[in-house]
């Protein structure tokens, strides 16, 4: 019986792996997700069931789930070296100059696209992946093995046998641009939820996908990691005994083993092959699905490289051309000014448009009144745009050689003192780099955004109700805030353009459901600054009915947990404001829900039914207790030890390392009380 188990988890991991292969590796894909999905969690079933052949060469190690307290410091066993950069053809040709100035001929160039990510060192015995490590300071670099395991196309086990015992394989591990832009656009989503501006946002956003990718890996929990789709690709082979005296023939044979080696890469003889390499892919690195800073150039002899040798920090034998940041100038017809939902001014460049790495730029963020200063930025000024690895478009200085008389002597851009929209005067708090419209309760587009989110499907999901209708509504004076909405008549809907008597039927209907939204949401719905779904929820189940909430101060906010002092002065602030209470007032005599129902107060689920957790360690958020309460809550069992019936460890600081051992060993998913909230929310 054992041994058929043990020869089924053999089976289901090398079906996993090649298929993973497929996919990851050779871009052609052999079965479904649904089918692999299946496949692997059988896989996950029987290695729980049976943990003592659980291998740690698995594929079902890439799904994450180990959590590392703190990451290993190891040494190199071959120093982690860097490039020195050159910028023109005048540079690589120099290149070419010192290399047969020192003797050498007939050499050959390997040139290499220059993948914008984070350095990475792999190390494999006997076929199998044991060690991944970090650049770090060259000498020394971080162990991030259990995070770089999630990573498909990178092999745990090669595939054939004709790699050597043992031997170290670098590359670059990167985030594709499109799951850079993936992200950045569901934590816009997110954050618009919550109440912050567009600067805000700027300042949060991941700013290029290479600090995406080293924030990704520097994550304790292998699960985020795995969740955010990182690739990585080989260029560079180390050890004893490898196959062939060469760089490409060896990175080709490592292709043969499973790794993933660019497709992208050239031999030349000569430095004039070497420079339409450069010359080609400076305009087609734009059409990639990985950014790229330029072109690493190597010499391909091992022999050759050893003749050439090293300088302090790098080898004389490859140099990387960096790409130039595209750059464009363009005229600056004019600055606007854009008021957000939260009352933030943002002021707009429009630009006469123009063509800068493959599309057209209209407009680019000038972001604060001291960005204007600092460029010193007037209309009518000729500016240069530049599009790096940041994909947002940037302002990066004015061309002064091209300034005319007349802005020259119109002097310095003078910032707005007036709300664009509400004529209201503009604040600027201390220590703040933006402006505020302070007329929360009148400016247009500050009412008409709180309407919008207060509708919205997370918050109210009045679905009937879209941004043109409020705007309709808004501006022919029908409603002034969010109350105003249950005083509608179907009369006074129907005055409306393109207004028919069954949408007007079904906007009401959908205003009057809202009346049973639930408490928590209506909190969200408010709208209040950085309250999103989360807080709302948090402040809701401490507080239970607005009453409570309305009182409290600035200490017993900070009690919830979670909520720091800027929230916890802006909820103070709310609530003293004569005008959001007399609307609180009227919604709730309108009926909204402003208390947790009895239902909610004693609230269980069978959500983790049938599942055991042990709690170990210190948390940040919740007290062990709390835990234990709401695992009890949910239907799951506590249990003091870990064993191979234990379903998730909860870990939090200092848990024992003897713990942690066992239940990686018995490959039980170690989770932080993060995973856990997710997990009953
Ligand atoms: S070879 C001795 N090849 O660029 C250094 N590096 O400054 C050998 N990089 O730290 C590095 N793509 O992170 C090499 N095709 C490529 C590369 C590449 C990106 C990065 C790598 C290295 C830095 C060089």
């Amino acid at each position: 019986m054992s041994e058929a188990i043990k020869h089924k988890i053999a089976e289901l991991s090398k079906q996993l792996e090649e298929h993973n292969y497929n996919y990851y590796v050779l871009s052609n894909p052999s079965i479904s997700d649904f089918e692999f999905d299946k496949l692997l969690e059988e896989l996950i079933r029987l290695e729980k069931e049976h943990p003592e052949y659980l291998r740690s060469d698995s594929p079902s190690q890439r799904v994450g789930g180990q959590v590392t307290r703190e990451f290993k410091s190891v040494k190199h066993k071959y120093p982690m070296l860097s490039l020195s950069n050159t910028y023109n053809e005048e540079d690589v040709r120099d290149f070419d100059e010192r290399i047969r100035k020192a003797g050498l001929s007939g050499y050959e160039y390997i040139c290499e696209l220059k993948y914008d990510g984070v350095s990475i060192s792999l190390t494999y015995v006997k076929g199998e992946l044991v060690q991944a490590v970090t650049r770090g300071d060259g000498e020394k670099g971080d162990d991030i093995t259990a995070n770089v395991k999630t990573i498909k196309s990178i092999p745990i086990k090669l595939r054939g046998t004709s790699f050597p015992d043992e031997f170290e394989i670098r590359g670059e591990i990167f985030m594709p641009k499109k799951e850079f832009l993936r992200i950045n656009e569901e934590m816009r989503k997110q954050l618009i939820e919550e109440g912050y501006d567009e600067e805000e946002i700027y300042e949060k956003q991941l700013k290029n996908p290479r600090n995406a990718t080293s924030g990704t890996l520097k994550q304790q929990d292998s699960k985020a990691v795995a969740e955010r789709k990182l690739d990585c690709y080989l260029y560079s082979l180390l050890g004893e005994n490898l196959p062939y005296n060469s760089h490409y023939e060896n990175l080709m044979a490592a292709k043969g083993w499973g790794f993933r080696v660019s497709d992208d890469m050239e031999k030349h003889s000569t430095v004039e092959g070497v420079l339409k390499y450069l010359e080609k892919w400076d305009k087609k690195r734009h059409d990639l699905y990985v950014e790229t800073d330029g072109v690493v150039i190597k010499i391909n002899s091992y022999e050759h490289q050893k003749f050439l040798g090293f300088t302090a920090k790098s080898p004389r034998w490859a140099i990387a051309y960096k790409f130039k940041a595209q750059q464009v100038s363009t005229v600056l017809e004019k600055i606007t000014y854009q008021v957000g939902r939260t009352g933030s001014i943002t002021p707009v460049a429009n630009l006469k448009p123009v063509l800068l790495a493959g599309t057209t730029v209209k407009r680019a963020s000038l972001h604060n009144a001291d960005i204007i200063e600092k460029l010193d930025v007037r209309e009518g000024d000729t500016v240069f745009v530049e599009k790096g690895g940041e994909i947002i478009p940037k302002i990066i200085a004015v061309d002064l050689s091209k300034r005319d008389m007349f802005v020259e002597s119109a002097g310095p851009t003078k910032y707005i003192t007036h709300c664009p929209e509400c004529n209201a005067e503009l604040v600027r708090s201390e220590g703040e780099a933006n402006h505020y419209c302070p007329n929360e309760m009148n400016c247009p587009p500050q009412v008409k955004g709180k309407m919008e989110h207060y509708v919205s499907r997370r918050a109210m999901n009045i679905d009937s109700l879209g941004g043109e209708t409020i705007a309709q509504l808004f501006d022919s004076g029908l409603i002034k805030n969010i109350a105003d909405l249950y005083e509608l008549k179907k009369e006074d809907l129907l005055k409306l353009d393109r207004m028919a008597e069954k949408s007007a039927t079904n906007l009401l209907a959908g205003i009057e459901a809202s009346k049973q939204i639930p408490f928590e949401r209506v909190l969200f719905a408010l709208g209040i600054r950085h309250i999103g779904e989360t807080t709302a929820k948090k402040l809701a189940h401490y507080f239970k009915n607005i009453d409570a909430l309305s009182k409290a101060n600035v200490e017993q906010l900070l009690e919830v947990g979670d909520i720091g002092e800027r929230i916890a002065n802006t909820i103070v602030a709310f609530f003293n404001d004569e005008g959001n209470i007399e609307i609180l007032n009227k919604l709730k005599q309108q009926g909204v829900q402003f208390e947790l129902t009895e239902e909610q107060l004693t609230a269980t689920s069978d959500k983790l039914k049938d599942k055991t957790f042990v709690v170990s360690g210190v948390f940040n958020k919740f007290s062990r207790d709390d835990l234990k309460k709401a695992i009890e809550q949910n239907g799951g069992k506590n249990v003091g030890s870990i064993s191979g019936k234990t379903s998730y460890v909860i870990a939090g600081e200092n848990m024992g390392p003897e713990k942690l051992k066992k239940a990686e060993k018995l490959g039980i998913p170690v989770i932080s009380e993060d995973d856990f909230v997710q997990m009953v929310q």
